[in-house]
């Protein structure tokens, strides 16, 4: 791992929220070039023909509902990460070893793709952990797009019982929530709006027989 590819005090401070609310956000854990580059490759990799409509729901019930979701998305391939990409896995690892540590919350594995969504797609209000046979935790959005203005719209709307927070995809934020508890949305933008998405998954459990 890379240890100057972070600021400990942020991951800290990032970890102290979530454990305190279930989401966090924080800003500058990678540098901007390293936003930059993967922000290019993910840009590259789909001028390349690299990327698929998304789809939702698993296992049988899984299928392309363009009304539900319009992201085209690219998964990562960690054993062959780019330079940027190894940064990303480096957070995004100590960030998942992190939330082990305080919060026990036995994450084993994750899985990421990029995600980029043209201007005026959205995704509709879901929950993530229906998704990978329902082994999402912890889902994590590291946002890539250049110089985002709030007026260019396309923020993660989280729901909370009371209301809603509106997280703008800034260049270089990265706002994690617990899978299986935030209602959340992305809301339609005027211009191209580009993303990592990340989730910590827990061990798979086998079905136990009943006799
Ligand atoms: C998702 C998702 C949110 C975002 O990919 O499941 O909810 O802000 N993404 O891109
Ligand atoms: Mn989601």
């Amino acid at each position: 791992m890379c240890p100057e590819a972070f600021t400990p005090a942020v991951l800290d401070s990032l970890i102290d929220n979530f454990l305190a609310d279930g989401w966090a956000v924080a800003d500058s854990l990678l540098p901007p070039d390293v936003v930059g580059n993967l922000a290019a490759e993910a840009i590259g990799g789909d001028a390349l023909g690299g990327f698929h409509a998304s789809a939702v729901g698993s296992g049988t019930s899984r299928s392309v509902v363009s009304a539900t979701r319009q992201d085209r998305i690219c998964w990562l391939d960690p054993l062959a990460a780019t330079i940027a990409q190894q940064r990303g896995w480096d957070l995004l690892d100590a960030l998942m070893s992190g939330l082990n540590r305080s919060l026990y919350l036995g994450l084993f594995d994750r899985e990421a793709h990029f995600a980029i969504f043209a201007a005026g797609a959205l995704y509709k209000p879901h929950l993530d952990c229906f998704q990978s046979g329902g082994l999402r935790v912890v889902s994590c959005i590291l946002y890539l797009t250049e110089d985002w203005s709030e007026t260019d719209g396309g923020a993660l709307r989280l729901f909370f019982p009371g209301g809603y927070r509106d997280i703008f995809p800034q260049p270089g934020r990265l706002v994690c929530f617990l899978s299986d508890q935030f209602y959340h949305e992305v809301r339609p933008a005027s211009r191209r709006r580009v993303s990592l998405a990340c989730w910590f998954l827990r061990r798979s459990i086998l079905p136990v027989k009943v006799a």
